[in-house]
């Protein structure tokens, strides 16, 4: 050996003798086979043998097909064939299951990174084979930890729903023994706001997600209650819903509802009051390169002249105005003929971080 670490032969490095390249090549943590063209194993390391349950020389001249369970080793060849045709450096089976079959007939899930070797003696394919049993249990622990809290959010949505019932069956009770008129419509508009929310909580329990509700089936069954509880059969008044289907989150769901809520008991109250019926337009909509647009629009008799919707005293408006606010929104009130209230409003991205829940009074 020479000072400079070399051996005296032609300056050749003994690391590269092929004595220690076998113990580089046992000692990687990960299993590597060199596979011929023909699928034969020309090369298997010690961590191989140790995942398919051989001694490493036994694996020397077998086929790589046995190394693939049953069920996908008729499709293996062509496969094979295909990466030789035109070998890349890339993982195999991408977005697919890969598993290998050991000696017992066991499974065991892995991951194959394959390299293409040029060699005098032609091209062979290595594959470093990792073990990812202890990845598959970990997501499988996740993934049924995730199923229970699903079940557990499923049933608490459902809990929060019968318990808002219960509040509006409640003021049901009590409206019944409420004799003056005005009284018993403050009692009916309560019950309507809690029957608001508790809409929201059964869409999500019953819906496919539970962060998102599909805004225009809400409203739609939103205000179908409404006019049940507002709008006298004979009236006359058409409802005319333009809603996009859009998924919104509870943090908007809830403000939005709410909003709807007010505006549209106040026109089937208000509007259409001594009137021969006329038409009430509920819209959301996309705007483009905007947030959302939410419309409420009636023909009827327009708001009293003088109107201030920013000094309005009905707890109404009041609501309405500090919903819109949580929702980062504006709000325009046009009155002439009939009375539109526009909503733009811009929500986050459905994934964002929850906002606080909804207030209803001052802020
Ligand atoms: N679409 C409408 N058409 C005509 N008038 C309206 C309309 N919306 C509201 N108004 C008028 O504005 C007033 C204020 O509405 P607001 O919702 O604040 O109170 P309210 O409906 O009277 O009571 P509540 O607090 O129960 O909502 C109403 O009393 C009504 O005179
Ligand atoms: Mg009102």
């Amino acid at each position: 050996m020479r000072a400079d670490g070399r051996s005296g032969d032609g300056g050749r490095d003994p690391l590269l003798a092929a004595e220690t390249l076998r113990q580089v090549f046992d000692a990687s943590p990960s299993a590597m086979v060199l596979v011929a063209a023909d699928g034969v194993l020309r090369l298997a390391n010690a961590q191989a043998g140790r995942l398919f349950g051989y001694a490493p020389a036994e694996l020397i001249g077998r086929s790589v097909e046995s190394l693939v369970p049953q069920r996908f080793r008729a499709q293996h060849p062509a496969h094979r064939d295909g990466y030789f045709a035109d070998p890349v450096v890339r993982a195999m089976g991408e977005g697919r299951d890969l598993f290998g079959l050991r000696q017992d007939g066991s499974e065991v899930p892995i991951e194959i990174g394959l390299e293409p070797i040029r060699t005098p003696d032609g091209l062979f394919v290595l594959a470093a084979i990792l073990d990812i049993s202890a990845r598959k249990r970990s997501e499988e622990t996740l993934r049924s930890s995730l199923r229970e809290k699903e079940t557990l959010l499923r049933e608490i949505h459902h809990r929060v729903k019968n318990n808002m019932q219960v509040v509006s069956s409640l003021l049901s009770l009590q409206t019944a023994n409420v004799d003056d008129e005005r009284y018993r419509a403050l009692f009916e508009e309560c019950q309507t706001r809690v029957r608001t929310m508790a809409l929201i909580h059964e869409k999500l329990y019953s819906a496919g997600s539970l962060a998102a509700l599909d805004a225009a089936e809400y409203l739609r069954d939103l205000v179908k209650m409404l006019a049940r509880s507002y709008l006298p059969a004979e009236s006359g008044v058409r409802v005319d819903l333009q809603l996009q289907p859009l998924d919104l989150d509870i943090q908007v769901a809830i403000p939005v509802g709410l909003i709807v809520h007010e505006l549209v008991t106040n026109a089937l109250k208000h509007a259409f009051r001594g009137r021969d019926g006329g038409t009430l337009r509920i819209a959301l909509a996309q705007r483009a390169g905007a947030g959302l647009r939410l419309e409420v629009v009636d023909d009827g008799a327009g708001l009293p002249a003088g109107f201030d919707a920013g000094r309005a005293r009905g707890l109404g408006f009041r609501m309405v105005q500090n919903l819109v606010r949580q929702l980062d929104g504006a709000l325009q009130v046009h009155t002439g003929r009939g009375t539109r209230f526009v909503v733009d409003f811009e929500p986050a991205p459905l994934d964002a971080v929850a906002a606080p829940p909804a207030r209803l009074g001052r802020s």
